[in-house]
C-alpha cells in the first residue's frame, strides 16, 4: 500500500525514518484517526480542530494550515482500496540529536499518513456487543491530548487480550475515565451519562456526537463524574471510538451488563447514528 512520508507518496515498504526521529525516541509526536464512509471523511472539521489541540499543548508548530490537513486526508481516501477506510495521520518533532528539550532551532516536523480498510462493525457484531474488564486507569495526567505515547493504553489493552476480552474499563480514584481505546457511556434510568471533557479522557468525536444524537432521541444527556459502583449498576454500558462506532458492552468483569441484550437507549441512539453515516 501507498503512505505519505514528508511530502511523498511512497510504497509503505519503502517508507523509512530516521532512528533519531522524536517520535520513536520519546514518543513525542500526536496522531488522528480519521473514519471516512464511501470516501468522504466523518467529522472531519472537528477531527482536524481536535489535531490543531494536541499540536499546541505539545507546543509544536508544524506550519501546515488546517486546508492542507484536509487535502492530504482527502487524496489518501481517494487513494484508498476500499470506499469505506480509516485514515491515521501522524506528526512528530522531527528528527534531532537525543535531547529531552525541544531542537533549536526547530526542525521539520516528520509528518506521516496511512489509510487502511474500514470494517464497519456488522449487523452480528452489534447485537453481541463486547466484553469488558475494568482496571485502574494508570496513564499520564494529560489523556486530552491525542499523544502517540499510549504506553498506558497499550499495556491495559494487552491486559484484557490475555483475559480474552475487547476492552478495559478504567477507573481512576474510583471514578469512570474510558476505555483504552474508546469513550465509556452508561445508562441510568434511561439517562445518558458520560464522565465530564477533562485532562483526563480523550474527548472523542463521538463523544459531542452522541450527545446531539441523545438529544435527537429524545434521551436526556448529562456529563458528571461516574463512580465504579454506578457503573457496575448500569442499566446499559455504550462504547465508542472511530473504528467501533457506537457498541453496546454486553459483559463486565464475566458478568451481563442489564440483561446482558443491547438495550432501548444503545437502539435509539445507533438507529441516529447509522442516520449520521448513510
Ligand atoms: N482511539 N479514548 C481513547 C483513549 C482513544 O484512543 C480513542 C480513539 C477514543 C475515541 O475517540 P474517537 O471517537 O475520536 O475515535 C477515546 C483511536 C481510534 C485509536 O487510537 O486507534
Amino acid at each position: 500500500s501507498i503512505v505519505y512520508l514528508n511530502g511523498e507518496y511512497v510504497r509503505a515498504d519503502e517508507a523509512k525514518i530516521s532512528v533519531f526521529d522524536r517520535g520513536f525516541i520519546f514518543g513525542d509526536g500526536v496522531y488522528e484517526v480519521v473514519p471516512a464512509y464511501n470516501r468522504k471523511p466523518f467529522r472531519l472539521t472537528e477531527h482536524l480542530q481536535r489535531l490543531e489541540r494536541s499540536l499546541q499543548s505539545i507546543k509544536l508548530a508544524t506550519g501546515k494550515t488546517t486546508q492542507f490537513w484536509a487535502d492530504l486526508m482527502q487524496e489518501m481516501i481517494n487513494r484508498a482500496k476500499t470506499d469505506d477506510s480509516f485514515i491515521y495521520l501522524q506528526i512528530t518533532r522531527g528528527v534531532a540529536k537525543r535531547e529531552h528539550i525541544f531542537p533549536v532551532p526547530p526542525v521539520a516536523p516528520t509528518i506521516f499518513c496511512s489509510s487502511g480498510p474500514f470494517i464497519r462493525p456488522t449487523a452480528e457484531q452489534r447485537e453481541r456487543g463486547i466484553r469488558v474488564i475494568s482496571g485502574p486507569d494508570e496513564r499520564w495526567l494529560h489523556c486530552d491530548i491525542k499523544s502517540v505515547s499510549l504506553l498506558g493504553n497499550v499495556l491495559a489493552r494487552q491486559v484484557a487480550a490475555e483475559r480474552g476480552v475487547d476492552e478495559v474499563i478504567q477507573f481512576r480514584n474510583d471514578f469512570l475515565t474510558e476505555g483504552s481505546l474508546s469513550n465509556m457511556w452508561v445508562v441510568k434510568d434511561g439517562t445518558l451519562l458520560a464522565p465530564i471533557k477533562n485532562h483526563l479522557i480523550l474527548e472523542g468525536i463521538r463523544y459531542g456526537l452522541l450527545a446531539t444524537l441523545a438529544e435527537r432521541a429524545g434521551v436526556p444527556f448529562e456529563a458528571r463524574n461516574i463512580t465504579r459502583a454506578e457503573v457496575f449498576a448500569a442499566d446499559e454500558i455504550l462504547v465508542t471510538s472511530a473504528t467501533k462506532e457506537v457498541l453496546p458492552v454486553l459483559e463486565l468483569d464475566g458478568a451481563p451488563v442489564g440483561n446482558g441484550q443491547p438495550g432501548p437507549i444503545y437502539r435509539k441512539i445507533r438507529a441516529e447514528y447509522d442516520k449520521e453515516i448513510s
